[in-house]
């Protein structure tokens, strides 16, 4: 029986995944590269570094790790830039009856993301008072695919990985929820074959039987 959910922050809850895009197509384009949303699906829910790896591999560059910092830094200056001026807005739809009715029947409820951003997110979206749990990237070594942000966010709830489900928008992502052993639903238009459910938007999740 599922006791607790997890859920994956950028492009699960928020509607951020679209700033990290524009933020590295910036980069690329600095770069002199394109940078296509084609080429971005593999960065999603991939730490900042490694997402850095992928696109210069994208460009054809490399550069040594100083000034791979100072790159990674000018990213993520501007992606701080897009979220200064985001609102409850950008939650997307049917997150918060979702979370609203899970708590109801009992769930707990925790974040599990690779961004060091979390806490900026939550308060600029106001979403924080919902969550029992908040894992992020500040406080995991190991990045999506290794489950370590799920675990940590099923032991902070209480409950053995078997008994959670993890909500991803990216591959990293169902990876990381079916390594901690834990119900893996992916969110997206386009399938994921190694997700246990794949579902196009929250509301779609009440019509299955999961829980
Ligand atoms: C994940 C995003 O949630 O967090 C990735 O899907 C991002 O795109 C990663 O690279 C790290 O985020 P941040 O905000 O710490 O750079
Ligand atoms: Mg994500």
């Amino acid at each position: 029986r599922i006791q607790g959910a997890i859920f994956d922050l950028d492009g699960v809850l928020v509607d951020t995944a679209k700033y990290h895009y524009l933020a590295w197509k910036r980069l690329a384009a600095e770069l002199g590269f394109d940078f296509t949303e084609k080429d971005n699906e593999a960065l999603k829910g991939v730490s900042r570094m490694a997402s850095l790896d992928l696109l210069l591999k994208a460009g054809g560059l490399t550069f040594c790790s100083e000034k791979k910092e100072e790159l990674a830094a000018k990213k993520n200056a501007w992606y701080v830039e897009y979220l200064q001026q985001i609102t409850e807005d950008e939650v997307l739809d049917y997150v918060t009856d979702t979370l609203t009715r899970l708590r109801r029947l009992g769930i707990g409820l925790a974040i599990g993301s690779a961004s060091k951003n979390t806490p900026l997110i939550l308060e600029k979206t106001k979403l924080a008072p919902y969550f029992d749990v908040i894992i992020d990237g500040n406080c995991t070594s190991k990045a999506k695919p290794d489950p370590e942000v799920f675990l940590l966010g099923a032991k902070g709830l209480g409950y053995p990985g078997e008994e959670c489900m993890v909500f991803e928008d990216s591959e990293a992502g169902i990876l990381a929820a079916n390594a901690g052993g834990m119900v893996s639903i992916y969110l997206g238009t386009s399938s994921c074959a190694d997700a246990d459910f794949t579902i196009s938007n929250l509301s779609e999740f009440w019509e299955t039987d999961i829980m």
